[in-house]
């Protein structure tokens, strides 16, 4: 078996910043509450015209990581991408990774698990990588939520949080068994699938449905029971991360960095406090990005290991939550 650790990292948010301010200006809500809710102060979303998709931008972040993975194009063996908000009902974003950064044709998969979604990812590269079918895997996160969000009052509990933007890696083989992704742990729990959820169109529900029914069928917009969803969260992050520590024989002491999907600052700030982390043990930038679902974690992961907080030899632990319900953990030694 091989191990598995990031060669390259990279990330992409459009230049669009939408603030507090700007949104209540489209419906009713204010900064104040938003920050006290969420800690979100601003967001990147794609404006009206960019080419930006999630396959684009997720193709931007990936460009930079595979350069400073100091391999090609060419050295890398397959993709996974993680998105909500693919650019087709189908085929995936993956496909069209291979194209836009004209790869070989090499294998691609979506991952369709949401705000847990580069977690899933980052676990099924490394799978790949341990077997030894692949040495070098480009992973992705991206979406463009800002399209499909509900810009008036009806939709203000959701439509305030999210962002826009990708995160890439690549994730190479290792011979040292030391370094590298040392587990992951991943959860579902399909019964609360309606708690967080895009209901269509779906081929249950296609689109002259929701036509037949323009006025009150508003079902292609994101529903999200916020405070069941918080709940749910701080439970079973807590969870995830502990099993990931106890997995690896590692207490929350020898965390050196942990980066939670930027969900909700106060469930960031929960964790840290129920696992006595300090401000500098833990990395959020919710503040700037809102939500980016499965492009979260990654780019987080990114803008810490470029203002030096990622060191050699440290434990970086990863954690998510989000639709599904899913959840996952993953523990790295850098
Ligand atoms: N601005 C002003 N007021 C608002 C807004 C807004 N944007 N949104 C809701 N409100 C109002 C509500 O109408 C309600 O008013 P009322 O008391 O008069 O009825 C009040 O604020 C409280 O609403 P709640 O929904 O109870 O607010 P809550 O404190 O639960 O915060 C939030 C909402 C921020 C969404 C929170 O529940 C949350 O973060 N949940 C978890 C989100 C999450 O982690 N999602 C998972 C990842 S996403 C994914 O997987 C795709």
């Amino acid at each position: 078996m091989y191990n598995s650790k990031i060669t390259g990292l990279g990330f992409y948010v459009p230049e669009n910043v939408v603030t507090n301010d700007d949104l209540s200006k489209l419906m009713d809500t204010n900064d104040a509450w938003i920050q006290e809710r969420t800690g979100i102060k601003q967001r990147h979303w794609i404006p009206k015209g960019s080419e930006d998709t999630s396959a684009v931008m997720g193709a931007k972040a990936a460009r930079i990581a595979i350069e400073r993975s100091g391999l090609t194009k060419d050295d890398i063996d397959f993709i996974v991408f993680a998105t909500l908000s693919p650019d087709y009902y189908f085929p995936g974003c993956g496909v069209q990774i291979q194209d836009m950064l004209e790869m070989d044709t090499i294998g691609a998969m979506d991952i369709r698990n949401q705000c847990s979604g580069f977690v899933y990812a980052l676990s099924t590269a490394d799978q790949f990588i341990k077997t030894g079918m692949y040495k070098n895997i480009l992973v992705i996160g991206a979406e463009f939520h800002s399209n499909g969000l509900d810009l008036t009052d009806r939709g203000r509990g959701v439509s305030v949080i999210f962002g826009d933007g990708a995160g890439a890696c690549v994730l190479s083989r290792t011979e040292d068994n030391s370094k590298g992704i040392l587990s992951s742990h991943l959860h579902s729990q399909g019964k609360h699938a309606e708690e967080l959820v895009v209901i269509s169109p779906s081929i249950k529900h296609w689109v002259p449905e929701i036509l037949e029914n323009k006025e009150e069928d508003v079902s292609y917009f994101p529903y999200m029971n916020g405070t069941f969803v918080f709940k749910n969260a701080v439970v079973r992050f807590s969870e995830v991360i502990q099993e990931g520590l106890k997995a690896n024989n590692l207490t929350s002491e020898n965390i050196d960095l942990f980066i939670p999907h930027q969900a909700n600052l106060r469930i960031s700030q929960f964790i840290q406090h129920k696992f006595k982390l300090t401000d500098d043990q833990v990395y959020n930038n919710i503040m700037e990005y809102g939500n980016t679902t499965a492009a979260s974690i990654i780019i987080a992961l990114t803008e810490a290991w470029e203002k030096g907080k990622v060191k050699d030899n440290d434990v970086v632990v990863l954690a998510a939550f989000g639709s599904g319900f899913t959840w996952g953990s993953v523990i790295i030694r850098w």
